[in-house]
């Protein structure tokens, strides 16, 4: 039996980030100071940002005004400064310009935001709290604010489920459904946190002034907050079981869900009759449910096990939002790095030891020493031990040091039970420096504080990837959303952070994981829903992936971050949709050698893999086509494909293809018109090209516009040796 746990991304030891306290001064606000690039000269510009800004406050620590320091590509900081201040600075020598920062109310739930989903936006409101969204997890906490149901009307007829949570949980008109499958945890009470989070994610209310510990402090919302939800609870601390996941989904189903996700994964590789999500989501499918998948947490080197064609799989991104977390040494430098710790400081310095001064006698070499494995605990006891690596996180939690400062190659921010950074490998040289520099190092850790970048939406490095080891024809994952740095709902019960001994409670916590993408686009297509009632699985799926945004910046392309980055607002008016139904999918399945009995497995009915030709794997109407072909190998394949017209009754599309250097592709017909909705028409995608050699990828796309809407495909060819 497979091993399933929940795709919360936990790394065994982490690392960093602080904000700075900044002064509570209403006339102040976040400035950014750009003073262009970096001088070539030997500048230390920590250290002079912050006499400018002492010169400019007259205030003689100038550090609590200072928010964060630039200084690897570009000189300039960014600083808390009133109106006056700002004018004296615009004066300085070296000032380029000052300009207020965009945001510094930072929205918790920013990631819906930040998609364009704003919360002001279109919505049917009947059809939003007739939504039920089931959310297969570690059970829910019914008294987070994120779920009460004040002004909530009555639960939807179609209900058919029940609340059989176990003893003290009480449903109400937002959780109207709850459940639990294990013996070792008789509740749906959620004492892990993860299904509060995701629940949250999905469908919570929007409640102002959420965060943790005053970190992206917002407005926390889902994406559909009338909706309502069901809690099944399947997973404990120690993971999550085949028989009460299939119980769940069987159960959902029964109870008159819309919508499923399951933000919980497998830990290998498995043939559909044997996949447990990809059984119960079969049935959920052929009842007009669709299911919502976390792709993994496994990349970039392993692929998904989120392969079935009627799962829609979730990779995670980051949104522009990130955190980081600031550490003032003694001699005033500011350096940053990464973690979300919630522990502010109260402006004392704490004395600075570097691990290999701190290391027990018996310690094997100075190396393991640097690297803190061999921390005498006398030694560090009251001070900040500093690592060479991640290690030291960990080490110094365990031996009692009041902080550490360790280098980490994370990609993200996770939550510390301890005051902690993790910082690159420059930094932690700029910090030995100054240790070394003086016979009494010390430092300040301060509270984590949010940073705008730009450069976003970038796929996470942890996100499991493509190809579909099963179907190669079948893109995986299939698209992405926001999953990194994600403030949501979480279990009082729970630890905040992933040490079983941090005894902190909180409403409000900062996860990252596919986990956290996945119930993004789960309230993305209860949005779609919301507008079209009738749709099929497949046709929601279609719709949220050909209205993607476009991504780039991964060299895995569409097999890291699938159509593109989720975009709900569109998503509602596809134009055309490429659907599918069960007996689509059950041709596919005996069309790749599966027989009548494995595909009986699978979708435990009567269905018979039909002795007629049956259409290629190429053909199944995907929206989007992906192929193999032979190295150095000149090629041709055609791909059929039909749409169907959800968009205006009396419309004409034009094919409109962006094609890699290379090949050529001709669509045939490349004109569709409909005279009315419903309407499917079909064409041709032929593609040739010359030789790719072995192991590249090549992206193209094919987009159908009519001028209002746009409807993308990605066409992915995988060059690679057959029985490769
Ligand atoms: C709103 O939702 C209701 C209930 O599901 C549905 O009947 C109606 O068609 C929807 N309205 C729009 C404009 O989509
Ligand atoms: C500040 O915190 C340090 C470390 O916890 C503690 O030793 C010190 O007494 C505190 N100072 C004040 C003024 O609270
Ligand atoms: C730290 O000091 C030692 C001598 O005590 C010296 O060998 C070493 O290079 C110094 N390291 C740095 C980074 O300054
Ligand atoms: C912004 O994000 C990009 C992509 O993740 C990263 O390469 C870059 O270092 C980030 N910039 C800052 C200032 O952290
Ligand atoms: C990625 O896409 C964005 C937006 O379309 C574009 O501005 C950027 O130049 C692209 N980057 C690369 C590396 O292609
Ligand atoms: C693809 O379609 C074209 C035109 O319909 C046809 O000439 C060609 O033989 C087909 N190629 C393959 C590989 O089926
Ligand atoms: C459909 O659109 C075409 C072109 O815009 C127009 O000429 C035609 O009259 C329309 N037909 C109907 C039935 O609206
Ligand atoms: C694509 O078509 C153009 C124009 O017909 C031709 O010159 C080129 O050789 C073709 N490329 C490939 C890879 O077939």
């Amino acid at each position: 039996m497979a091993n399933y746990s929940f795709l919360l991304f936990l790394y065994a030891y982490f690392i960093v980030k602080s904000l700075v306290t900044i002064a509570n001064d209403a006339n102040r606000n976040l400035h950014i100071v750009y003073m262009g690039s970096l001088p070539k000269y030997n500048y230390s510009p920590t250290s002079h940002h912050l006499s400018m800004l002492q010169q400019t406050t007259n205030h003689n620590d100038a550090t609590i005004h200072m928010v964060r320091s630039y200084h690897k590509s570009f000189n300039g900081f960014a600083a808390m400064i009133t109106n006056q201040e700002r004018e004296k600075l615009k004066k300085m020598e070296g000032v380029v310009s000052v300009f207020p920062s965009k945001s510094l109310k930072l929205h918790t739930t920013r990631s819906w935001d930040f998609m364009g989903f704003k919360e002001s936006i279109h919505r049917n409101k009947t059809g939003e709290s007739d939504v039920i969204i089931g959310v297969i997890d570690t059970g829910i906490w019914p008294e987070s604010e994120s779920f009460n149901d004040h002004g909530f009307g009555p639960i939807p007829k179609k209900w058919k489920g029940a609340c059989k949570g176990g003893k003290n949980f009480r449903c109400n008109k937002k959780i109207i459904g709850a459940r639990y499958y294990l013996k070792d945890q008789p509740s749906t009470r959620d004492i892990v946190g993860h299904g509060s989070h995701t629940a949250s994610i999905a469908a919570g209310n929007k409640v102002v002034g959420a965060s943790f510990y005053g970190i992206a402090e917002g407005a926390a919302r889902g994406g559909v907050p009338s909706a309502r939800i069901a809690a099944y609870s399947v997973c404990s601390e120690q993971g999550c079981t085949d028989d009460a996941i299939l119980a769940a989904f069987d159960d959902a189903i029964a109870d008159g869900v819309d919508l499923i996700t399951i933000s919980i994964g497998a830990d290998e590789q498995m043939s559909f009759d044997k996949d447990i999500i990809a059984i119960g989501s079969f049935h959920a499918m052929e009842k007009g449910i669709l299911t919502i998948h976390s792709a993994g947490n496994n990349g970039p080197n392993i692929v998904t096990f989120s392969v079935s064609p009627w799962l829609f799989t979730v990779a995670a991104t980051t949104m522009d939002r990130r955190l980081i977390d600031n550490v003032l040494l003694g001699n005033g430098l500011m350096i940053s790095g990464k973690s979300i710790n919630g522990f502010a400081s109260n402006g004392t310095k704490i004395p600075l030891i570097h691990g290999k001064f701190a290391s027990s006698p018996t310690c094997p070499s100075e190396k393991d020493a640097e690297f803190c494995f061999c921390l005498d605990p006398k030694r560090i006891k009251g001070k900040i031990v500093l690592c060479r690596t991640s290690f030291g996180y960990s080490a110094g939690l365990e031996l009692g040091a009041f902080g550490s400062i360790a280098i980490s190659y994370e990609y993200e921010a996770q939550v510390v039970s301890y005051p902690a950074v993790g910082i690159d490998p420059e930094v932690y040289d700029v910090v030995l420096s100054y240790a070394n520099s003086t016979t009494t190092p010390s430092a300040e850790i301060l509270s984590s504080a949010g940073f705008i970048n730009n450069s976003a939406p970038i796929v996470a490095e942890f996100s499991s990837v493509g190809p579909n080891m099963q179907i190669k024809e079948i893109m995986k994952p299939d698209i992405s959303a926001p999953g990194i740095e994600i403030l949501a709902a979480y279990s009082p019960l729970a630890p905040p952070s992933p040490d079983k001994r941090d005894k902190r409670s909180v409403k409000y916590n900062i996860l990252s994981g596919t986990s956290m993408s996945c119930p993004h686009v789960a309230g993305a297509a209860a949005y779609v829903k919301t507008f079209h009632p009738d749709w099929s699985p497949a046709a929601i799926k279609s719709s949220l992936m050909t209205t993607a945004k476009p991504m780039n910046g991964s060299e895995l392309a569409e097999f890291s971050y699938g159509s593109g980055f989720l975009d709900p607002v569109r998503a509602i008016n596809p134009g055309l949709v490429f659907d599918a139904s069960k007996d689509d999918y059950v041709n596919l399945l005996c069309r790749i050698g599966y027989d009548t009995m494995e595909v009986r497995k699978i979708s435990g009915d009567k269905s018979v893999c039909s002795s007629s030709s049956l259409p290629m794997a190429k053909d199944f109407n995907y929206p989007a086509i992906v192929a193999e072909i032979e190295p150095m190998k000149p090629f041709m394949i055609n791909f059929t494909r039909t749409v169907t017209n959800v968009g205006f009754a009396n419309s004409t599309y034009k094919a409109y293809i962006q094609q890699h250097s290379g090949i050529n592709i001709t669509v045939v017909p490349n004109i569709l018109k409909f005279k009315c909705l419903k309407e499917k028409q079909s064409f041709v995608v032929h593609v040739v090209g010359e030789k790719f050699s072995d192991f590249s990828l090549v992206s193209s796309s094919l987009s159908w516009t009519d001028g209002t809407h746009s409807v993308r495909c990605p066409l992915i060819l995988r060059v690679i040796k057959v029985g490769a």
